[in-house]
């Protein structure tokens, strides 16, 4: 494996200085571990999810998609198990009045000396540890009373399996077919933090696949494989991916098998997305609670079974991290370091921008005519600000695969050059084949290059 120059305060730093992701709140002093995506965050972010939406729906048949509601009946909570267990052992230092994770201690950093973990300094002096939930609470209506404590969801997950029967009516399907979600999340974390890795608002893309009972092991295989190739696909090094199988002692409470896609983050191996086996857990938790038959009844046989569910849960903003980890680079050209994202193009926030050379001799307004065009077929951006080596650095920097650079030789034979941010590679083609050239390298299968330099 080569040397990765990445850090994730690289990342940090050019998620900042390019308008990606910043800390929330700056202006009052910041909110700790929130974080407000600018424009280029958002492209990226939402072709992710894109990309999720397209693996799920579009490029399959099984699967329906779903928009349920953050704030839901608290007894859902009840019936999941999450009030009584969705909870992080707490410890509290008396010395440095900081709260930790007591399972995380290996990886914190004492309040007093950061060089050491707490409980390693002589002063630390950490209570007990105890358990500590992780869902936030507010209020519905304007009265706080009994009864009116709700919860924003701690997973997406919940809201599937409470519309289950709604679905299995409306969209007409029987086991095997999936429902799947994308929204935001929120978990009173005690230790967030490495960046956008672990904080207390993210977003997930949930996918529950009901199948009947002898098929779920068979489905839970062909999920891992499936979500291990998204990745692949759009880019991430295999050699940077694993499949990593949880120990008895680190199963949910639902779970009778769970495998994680870990990715080789700066922080080390982490998880990147769970694939679960959740049995018939959550169907008859939620039968149970609400007085309701959950189950599915073939017509033809009037056989009945409570379905089995496979559970791919990914973390957007977490996928997001690994694709921006993975596609940094740095290179030497002609003295200079250049400083790039070698993001897949179909993640890349922008896929071509186009450039006058100079800003005169009628330059902007051929380019200005290019980039009409072309924004009408792909996320285009017309540059004319600073030197030309300055705007193909600040293109490098988010990602964007190609540069359309309109010079002089344009207004004699109206071509110009296009610009691979990858091999810096530079071709003459006339504009008007411009836009099908860009497209056709849209859909091609693209690896990265920091692969073959490995
Ligand atoms: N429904 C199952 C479930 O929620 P999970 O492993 O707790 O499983 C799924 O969460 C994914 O959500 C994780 O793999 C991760 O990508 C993302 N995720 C979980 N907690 C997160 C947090 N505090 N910050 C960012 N992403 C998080």
């Amino acid at each position: 494996m080569a040397d990765d120059v990445v850090t994730m305060e690289k990342i940090v730093s050019l998620c900042k200085r390019r308008g990606f992701i910043f800390p929330s709140s700056e202006i009052y002093g910041g909110v700790g571990s929130t974080y407000d995506y600018g424009h280029y965050g958002v492209l990226l972010k939402t072709n992710v999810k894109n990309e999720w939406w397209r693996a799920m729906l579009q490029d399959r048949d099984d699967v329906v998609a779903l928009d349920s509601a953050i704030i839901q009946h608290p007894r859902v909570w009840e019936a999941s198990g999450h009030l009584a267990g969705f909870t992080d052992p707490l410890v509290d230092c008396r010395t440095c009045k900081k709260r930790f994770r007591a399972d995380h201690l290996d990886q914190l950093e004492c309040g007093r000396k950061p060089s050491k973990h707490p409980g390693e300094h002589s002063e630390c002096d950490l209570t007990e540890a105890r358990d500590f939930n992780l869902m936030f609470e507010t209020t519905v209506g304007p009265v706080k009373e009994a009864g009116a404590t709700v919860y924003l969801r701690p997973e997406t997950a919940q809201g599937i399996f409470i519309n289950f029967k709604n679905v299995l009516q409306f969209s007409r399907r029987k086991p095997p077919f999936g429902i799947a979600q994308i929204g935001k999340s929120f978990r009173n974390e005690i230790t967030p933090g490495n960046f956008v890795f672990r904080t207390r608002e993210f977003e997930q893309m949930e996918m529950e696949f009901f199948v009947p009972p002898d098929e779920a092991q068979r489905w839970f295989e062909h999920w891992l494989h499936e979500r291990e190739r998204w990745y692949v696909e759009l880019g991430i090094r295999p050699d940077h991916l694993r499949l990593r199988a949880h120990a008895q002692d680190e199963l949910s409470h639902y779970s009778s098998g769970t495998s994680d896609v870990e990715y080789l983050f700066p922080i080390g191996w982490s998880e990147l997305e769970g694939i679960a086996n959740r049995g018939d857990f959550d169907l008859t938790q939620h039968a149970r609670h609400a007085n309701e038959k959950l189950e599915y009844v073939d017509t033809a046989t009037r056989d009945r079974y409570v379905p089995h569910v496979i559970e791919p849960a990914a973390g957007a903003d977490r996928a997001t991290l690994a694709f921006l980890v993975d596609a940094y680079d740095e290179e030497q050209v002609e003295g200079e370091t250049r400083t790039l994202l070698r993001l897949h193009p179909k993640l890349a926030p922008v896929k071509v921008a186009v450039m006058p050379l100079v800003r005169k001799d009628g330059q902007p307004e051929v380019a200005r005519e290019i980039y009409a065009d072309l924004r009408r077929r792909m996320q285009a951006e017309y540059d004319e600000g600073g030197s030309i080596g300055k705007r193909y650095r600040r293109q490098d920097e988010i990602g964007t695969p190609w540069g359309v650079t309109v010079d002089h030789q344009t207004l004699e034979d109206r071509t110009v050059t296009l610009r691979d941010r990858d091999t810096l590679e530079q071709v003459r083609l006339p504009i008007e084949e411009v836009g099908d050239e860009l497209e056709r390298r849209l859909r091609a299968p693209w690896t990265t290059p920091k692969l073959a330099a490995a």
